[in-house]
């Protein structure tokens, strides 16, 4: 049912953990499965993202999305960041069954949700990102697999 790349990231998650005074944190939820999750970004002056760890109160697809999620983000830049879209972290992680792709979405959201909240503390735009919704159920039924 899951692939060995979710397994592996579900068992031993990378990236696990808090960053203090980070440059942006991110927290987003889903209503409907009560599952939490909170991103932490360290991104310096060149607005590179140096470290990201995380945080998932959630099933096992979420905290495998999250980690590798986590790994797609580091040393990349805010722009590329914010193109890391759920669909690349599934493929990253060859794949989940149909009923857990939405659980992918809160690792995408809450990349959102902790850049935002960077703009916010630096007073900048970051083109393209739109203001993160906390809670990702409301727009499930919108999206299309
Ligand atoms: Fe809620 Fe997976 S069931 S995130």
């Amino acid at each position: 049912m899951y692939s060995e790349k979710v397994m592996d990231h579900f068992q031993n998650p990378r990236n696990v953990g808090e960053i203090e005074d980070a440059s942006g944190v991110g927290t987003v939820g889903n209503a409907k499965c009560g599952d939490i999750m909170r991103i932490y970004l360290d991104i310096d002056d060149d607005q590179i993202i140096r470290d990201c760890k995380f945080k998932t109160f959630g099933c096992g697809a979420a905290v495998a999305t999250s980690s590798m999620a986590t790994e797609l983000v580091k040393g990349k830049s805010i722009y590329e960041a914010l193109k890391i879209t759920n669909k690349a972290v599934m493929e990253a992680l060859d794949g989940l069954p149909p009923v857990k792709v939405h659980c992918s979405l809160l690792a995408e959201e809450a990349i959102h949700a902790a850049l935002w909240d960077y703009a916010q503390k630096h007073d900048i735009t970051i083109e393209g990102l739109e203001k993160p919704k906390a809670d990702i159920s409301e727009d499930e039924e919108e999206e299309d697999y």
